[in-house]
């Protein structure tokens, strides 16, 4: 099922076009992953998509229904975020983890249920009750997951979440976010450059560059059939030392 769509997207600032794109979703149960080099538009389409900025042409749907002004509040708070930088405020985790349950105003009682739950089950329970500002990076990216996961999200958004940390942290995060997502109905858009996350955490591929999408597919089908060299790059296939 479609969770979320884009139909016609367009971002243009000043004489540039930083996005053009005629169709795109996010399915239930499913983790597309955006790649694309730095400036292609990752950020940008994230944010369009995410609600969180208005795009120049095109229209959104959230489950079939049309994204306007009046609903655009309402549907975001089904949405959740995970930044490359954890955005954490300077408290405790589990008051980092409480906050948006209480900007949603959900009773005490289950406020305090869902964190215990989602620090658990990114292992963190045992810091709960410590700042963040002494955490490692990979620790507040556990406490910036939690957060999120916590709100329930019908749509999940990460922008390179991974990025900055070293790879045994990357790679047991990378494991631990697959265990957490699959078998869910999370529609998630993970946003990366790095071609190595894919295979832990993708369902499906989309490629973009300058803006557009260049090839979309299951990681196996782009893999076995790049569309052009540009893919091939980005997917950094060339044997070392080949140009
Ligand atoms: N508000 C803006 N005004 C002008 N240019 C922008 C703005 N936002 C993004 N861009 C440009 O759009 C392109 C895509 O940026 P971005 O979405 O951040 O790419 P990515 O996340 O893939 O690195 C870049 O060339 C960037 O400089
Ligand atoms: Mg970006």
């Amino acid at each position: 099922m479609h969770v979320l769509e884009g139909k016609g997207i367009q971002y243009i600032k000043g004489s540039k076009t930083i996005l053009d794109i005629d169709y795109f979703s996010l399915e239930e149960g499913k983790v597309n992953s955006l790649i694309g080099v730095n400036g292609a538009g990752k950020t940008s389409f994230m944010h369009i998509l995410a609600l969180l900025q208005e795009p120049t042409a095109g229209q959104i749907y959230f489950k079939g229904e049309t994204v306007t002004k009046k609903n655009l509040l309402k549907l975001r708070h089904r949405m959740a975020f995970v930044f490359q930088q954890p955005l954490l405020l300077d408290m405790t985790v589990r008051e980092n983890v409480e906050t948006g349950l209480r900007l949603r105003k959900f009773p005490k009682e289950e406020i305090k249920q869902r964190t215990d739950k989602w620090l658990e089950k990114l292992g963190i329970s045992h810091l709960a009750n410590g700042g963040v500002r002494f955490l490692s990076g990979g620790e507040a990216q556990r406490v910036s997951i939690a957060r999120a996961l916590a709100l329930d999200p019908e749509v999940l958004f990460l922008d390179e979440p991974f990025t900055g940390l070293d790879s045994p942290t990357r790679g047991q995060l990378l494991l631990d976010m697959a265990k957490l997502l699959h078998g869910t109905k999370i529609a998630t858009l993970f946003v990366t450059h790095d071609y190595a996350e894919i295979p832990y955490l993708a369902h499906w591929l989309t490629v973009i560059d300058q803006g557009k999408i260049i090839q979309s597919g299951t990681p196996e089908e782009i893999y076995e059939n790049p569309k052009d060299q540009s893919v091939v790059r980005l997917l950094q296939w060339l044997p070392l030392g080949t140009k």
